[in-house]
């Protein structure tokens, strides 16, 4: 979770996420090879005293910035290609997670187990206790077993929302009588927070999504415990 002063991008929960930002880098790196370049090139052309009138076209140097700006192009379209699909990718999921976005909460289902079916509300400010963040926690928090691949289901029963969590690289739109599917591996255990990412309505900012990621052995544990209830 993003706290003061965390200014940088959050370190990854997922390889798909490492990935995200290995491409951003690398990005970025071009992209400040071609400012201080252009930015020098600018700056000479101030302080320099030469002029020539008649100069109108130059077939070789024109070729030359051309076809350069294309090859660099090609150096961030393929990995971002590459990426693409690969965030497609559903590799034999171990858990299907079904989530959908209501105003203005989440439920969760799980339907490879009986009866696992719960809402995610965003714990008011009233109800606040010193563990909890505030606009960010909900008072049912879905789980999921960490090193394992998981498979999200996401739609909506009334209007378009987005179930977003940043360090796992999952942004995906519930959009009523669609079904739509992503899927992601956590790499690590820990508590994963994301928010509502498509506006929905009045209370858009205040349908968090919490994640825990969780050994098997507790996962299991949670799950039996849930479709007891
Ligand atoms: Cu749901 Cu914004």
């Amino acid at each position: 979770m993003a706290t003061w002063k965390t200014l940088t991008t959050l370190d990854s929960a997922s390889p798909l996420m490492e990935q995200l930002l290995f491409f951003h880098d690398h990005t970025l790196m071009i992209l400040l090879m071609i400012t201080v370049l252009v930015g020098y090139i600018m700056l000479t052309l101030f302080f320099n005293q030469f002029n020539y009138r008649f100069l109108l076209e130059g077939q070789t140097i024109e070729m030359f910035w051309t076809i350069l700006p294309a090859i660099i192009l090609i150096f961030i379209a393929l990995p971002s290609l590459k990426l693409l699909y690969l965030l497609d990718e559903v590799n034999n999921p171990v858990v299907t997670v079904k989530s959908i976005g209501h105003q203005w909460y989440w439920s969760y289902e799980y339907n490879d187990f009986k009866k696992v079916e719960f809402d995610s509300y965003m714990i008011p400010k009233n109800d606040l206790k010193e563990t909890t963040f505030r606009l960010l926690d909900v008072d049912n928090r879905m789980a999921v077993p960490y090193d394992s691949q998981i498979r999200m289901l996401v739609t909506a029963a009334d209007v378009l929302h987005s179930w977003t969590i940043p360090v796992l690289s999952v942004k995906i739109d519930a959009t009523p009588g669609r079904l739509n599917q992503v899927s992601f591996l956590l790499n690590r255990t820990g508590i994963f927070f994301g928010q509502c990412s498509e506006i929905c309505g009045a209370n858009h900012s205040f349908m968090p999504i919490v994640m825990e990621s969780i050994s098997m052995d507790y996962f299991m544990k949670w799950i039996s415990k849930m479709s007891e209830i």
